[in-house]
């Protein structure tokens, strides 16, 4: 039996079934964007481990950080003896969110965290419960994070009841023929129907869907949203989780728009691989729970807190912004000749900067999802050496997250990968 057939028996006989796999190969070790499985076989990585890798599997300078905070301590909980990394790196990215006015961050270990702290503070502060979320988000999976995910299976199926008062909306997608009057018109039926606006905290939104499909919320929308938000008096959560550190060409996605959130939840590339996530916010806002109401044994882990300062250095010194914008433009313009080619199928293509995925459709069809050819394309990739990932309200898209730090000749390499895959699947 191969190494990576018996760790896949011994993971079936002892690891929970729930937690899916997009792949049955084992990792053994990654340098940048390369990463070789137990038996020793290359692959690129355009999956990133969902998005973290931004500046790529061990980065030098990240490595080194974490090596000398690990030699200095590795926890003492900020809560029990507090520690300069995380206060640190809280003044930078209060510093350089985009968040008017002065700002404060918290750090916490996941997304999902993130997100359900986010909705605690918006609570505090506006005392009020109510949370509008958008169809086709994902937020995580705890409790409310699930319970503001707009895509039901596989995430929710068998998990209610979920915490109350959280009401969904229509993600704008003009492609899907809902445009942002569409979506804007559910906000008034939930006002109308379901919700007063002076019962609602926060609408909580992707800029850039992230598991929904890399659907981009146009600006119009975002700034009717804010206009909603100040006649009523609610806050807008931003969560940037997928779309933050340099994937889109800036830092933060929301830096694309014309209008500020009061509260940014951040996670995945922050950390450089390491654990680590945040919510950033208006200074005001952060400090409306009691004292004791936020935190966590682990939250803003100090080997965490080091290896995200040291990503926040590698994103300037090797100009990531910009060489997001150059990956972008790479990708779309070698996934738009494929799109010329009627056979294979391919539908939309979206997203920002570095953070792009193309929808595969039906051959011939107008726009009829073909998510089983989204998840063949990304078996015959992985069959030839280029980890690839689905993504989708109809799991129909795929999805590049391919290190910024990606040297040329490596992203071409994957590129074509990707189009002989295509092709292969669809021959
Ligand atoms: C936009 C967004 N929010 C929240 C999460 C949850 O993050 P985590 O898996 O770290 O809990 C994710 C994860 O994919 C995400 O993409």
């Amino acid at each position: 039996m191969s190494r990576n057939a018996d760790l896949q028996r011994r993971r079936d006989a002892a690891v929970a079934r729930g937690v899916g796999h997009a792949s049955q190969r084992y990792a053994a070790r990654a340098t940048n964007s390369e990463i070789w499985d137990v038996e020793g076989r290359r692959y690129i990585d355009f999956a990133g481990g969902i998005g973290v890798l931004n500046t790529g599997h061990r980065h030098p300078q990240v490595q080194a950080a974490i090596q000398k905070q690990l030699d200095a301590f590795v926890h003492s909980c900020f809560q029990v003896m507090p520690y300069e990394p995380y206060i640190e790196l809280a003044e930078q990215l209060n510093a350089r969110a985009p968040i008017a006015g002065a700002a404060k961050s918290l750090f916490v270990s996941t997304g999902a965290e993130a997100v359900e702290n986010a909705v605690k503070i918006a609570r505090a502060y506006t005392g009020r419960p109510g949370v509008i979320a958008f169809s086709g988000g994902f937020h995580g999976r705890t409790m409310m994070a699930l319970a503001l995910t707009g895509k039901v299976a596989p995430y929710k199926i068998g998990f209610g009841p979920f915490p109350a008062e959280v009401h969904h909306a229509r993600f704008p997608h003009s492609w899907r023929g809902v445009g942002v009057d569409d979506a804007l018109d559910d906000i008034e039926r939930l006002f109308k129907h379901d919700i007063e606006p002076a019962r609602v905290a926060a609408f909580v939104i992707e800029p850039v869907q992230g598991e929904g499909g890399f659907t981009v919320a146009p600006p119009e929308f975002l700034r009717a949203l804010r206009a909603l938000c100040d006649e009523h008096g609610i806050l807008l959560i931003a969560d940037e989780v997928q779309s933050g550190f340099a994937r889109t060409g800036k830092l933060f996605a929301m830096e694309h728009y014309d209008v500020r959130a009061d509260l940014i939840t951040v996670a995945k590339s922050i950390g450089g691989g390491l654990p680590l996530a945040g919510v950033i916010g208006r200074a005001e806002v952060m400090d409306a729970p009691n004292v004791g109401g936020l935190g966590g044994t682990y939250g803003g882990n100090p080997v965490a807190c080091a290896a995200a300062l040291a990503v926040l250095q590698v994103i300037d010194n090797e100009d990531l912004l910009t060489r997001a914008t150059r990956i972008g433009e790479r990708v779309r313009a070698l996934v738009g000749e494929l799109q010329s080619e009627p056979r294979l199928g391919i539908g939309e293509i979206r997203g920002l900067g570095a953070m792009i995925a193309f929808a595969l459709k039906v051959p011939g069809s107008v726009n009829t999802p073909d998510p089983d050819a989204a998840k063949a394309l990304a078996a015959r990739a992985a069959e030839m050496g280029l980890i690839l990932l689905t993504c989708g309200v109809h799991s129909n898209a795929i999805r590049v997250l391919v290190p910024l730090t990606v040297e040329d000749k490596i992203l071409d390499e994957g590129l074509g990968i990707m189009a002989d895959a295509l092709r292969a699947v669809r021959s």
